[in-house]
């Protein structure tokens, strides 16, 4: 965790360096392929469809980059630090190189697409940049490289959604996965770099959606999260040929009855909700399916009007406290976690309290807290003077992460005494004496390991005591 960043829970922006675990082979050619995954799960979710893309061509895998003849690290721009993170990490695949000069070693992702060909320049050691749409260009790419050549592939589409690869699953426990149902983003927020690095919204067709869900589940999964930076904005009309009846465009309300209609066995999370976006349609969706889980991801960013308006978020103070009041009207029971940023330029110490009273009225069970960091090329950095002095950021910061860690543990209170339905997903980090899974709510919960359950089913957990982040108890099916 950096120094400017701060979860009360792990937040996926925050996983680092996580390489690849096992791939199952293709037709070998021998070499082999090391990728470690930055940023998002969307980040984490593409090197699934890259390692896809390089076992087709023959490629093995490895854990261990100093073994690896191509070393790829998939990247993200989200904040200055996030980028420092993978500069750092380059400087230590050096070495690996200098023994073995014939490595490959490819830089993927947000930073990618942002640096392009200046990324050559910058980092000696690097082959080979790709940005997010153009992995299906990789064994060509490797092949220049091969040929003594460095390459670039930082082409953005409109089209690509990679509906048709079977992502190979990474780092899995066999019961959690992710699904991709979109890419890139329309929005615009000033601070975010994610429309320039990411491109043109798209969402993927929903009948691949629907078979991905449908695979996972026969292979045994239980749990899948549907991926789209903005997921509520979902939209997929079938192309039909001239003269033919166009088919209905498919909303994320009915996508996500789509993929809940797979088994009522499979748990359906997705992330993350817009909050001008998400609408009651969703919401009933929600409350219908057991299997839907009851929690939404609702970014505020700021609880001040004024500050959304020059982050062009686009909705105000009032309208997301009406979302609130929506969700807690129509799904009682469900866990709202947020993404907060402090110290956005402007900000005034009245603009700040009133993110900490948007705080204290919602009453997050998890938050994501960043003090602003500015994007070369994003709509702030043209347009406002980055003005609040890092430590008033850094101040505000602890105010809001102090906050927080308040309400997880009043939320974590609220379950205790209570009976939650846990997938269980393993053991739990700390002993193999217990198992760990979450609750609908996305709460962690432990309890002791009982013979007559395994990993990947359902138990009924009595949650007696809890943190701010865990729940404890004991199965009482
Ligand atoms: N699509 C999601 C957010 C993706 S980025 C949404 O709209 O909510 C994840 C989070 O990173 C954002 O919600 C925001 O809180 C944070 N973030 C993005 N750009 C940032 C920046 N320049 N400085 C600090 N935090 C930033
Ligand atoms: Fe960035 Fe806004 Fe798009 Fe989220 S919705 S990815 S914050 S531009
Ligand atoms: Fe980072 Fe790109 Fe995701 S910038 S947060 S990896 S979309």
């Amino acid at each position: 965790m950096l120094e400017l960043e701060h979860t009360t829970k792990t937040h996926d922006e925050s996983r680092q360096g996580e390489a690849l675990d096992m791939l199952p082979t293709g037709k070998s050619t021998g070499r082999k392929l090391y990728i470690e995954s930055y940023g998002c799960q969307m980040n984490f979710s593409d090197s699934e469809i890259v390692a896809s893309i390089l076992v087709d061509n023959g490629f093995e895998t490895t854990k261990d980059y100093k073994e690896a003849d191509v070393v790829f690290i998939n990247t993200c721009s989200i904040r200055e630090n996030a980028e420092q993170r993978v500069r750092n990490r380059l400087k230590e695949f050096e070495s690996a190189k200098a023994k073995n000069p014939g490595m490959v070693v490819g830089v993927l992702g947000c930073m990618a697409e942002r640096l392009k060909s200046k990324f050559l320049e910058e980092e000696k050691l690097v082959d080979v940049v790709v940005g997010p749409d153009a992995y299906r260009d990789l064994p060509n790419l490797i092949g220049k490289v091969d040929d003594g050549a460095k390459a670039v592939n930082v082409l953005l589409s409109r089209e690509e959604t990679y509906a048709d690869i079977n992502p190979v699953r990474l780092n899995s426990n066999g019961i959690s996965a992710f699904i991709s149902i979109m890419r890139g983003c329309d929005n615009m927020c000033s601070f975010c770099v994610v429309p320039f690095t990411r491109g043109r919204e798209r969402s993927r067709d929903f009948h691949s959606i629907v078979k991905e869900a449908q695979d996972l589940f026969n292979a045994g999964y239980k749990e899948v999260t549907l991926l789209g930076q903005n997921v509520d904005s979902y939209k997929y009309t079938a192309p039909v040929a001239e003269g033919e009846t166009p088919q209905p465009t498919v909303n994320f309300a009915q996508l996500l009855a789509m993929v809940a209609e797979v088994s009522p066995e499979l748990r359906v999370r997705f992330s993350t909700s817009h909050p001008k976006d998400i609408t009651d349609e969703v919401l009933h969706t929600m409350a219908r399916y057991e299997n839907i889980c009851k929690y939404i991801h609702l970014p505020v960013q700021s609880g001040n009007s004024r500050v959304l308006e020059l982050m062009n978020r686009t909705y105000d103070r009032e309208w997301y406290m009406e979302r609130v009041d929506a969700i807690r009207r129509i799904i009682p029971e469900c866990g709202i976690s947020t993404d907060v940023i402090t110290g956005f330029c402007t900000e005034t110490e009245e603009e700040h309290q009133e993110t900490l009273s948007m705080m204290d009225y919602v009453k997050y069970d998890f938050a994501y807290m960043f003090a602003y960091s500015e994007r070369p090329g994003t709509l702030a950095a043209k347009r406002y003077e980055d003005d609040i002095p890092e430590d008033v950021k850094k101040r505000r910061l602890t105010e809001v992460v102090n906050k927080q860690q308040e309400h997880s543990l009043y939320r974590a209170q609220n379950f205790v005494g209570k009976v939650q339905k846990v997938l269980i997903e393993g053991f739990s980090k700390r002993s193999d004496q217990d198992f760990c899974g979450r609750n609908d709510q996305n709460t962690m919960v432990v309890f002791p390991v009982d013979e007559r359950f395994k990993r990947g089913q359902y138990v009924h957990v009595m949650v007696e005591r809890c943190t701010s982040a865990t729940l404890m108890g004991k199965i009482v099916d």
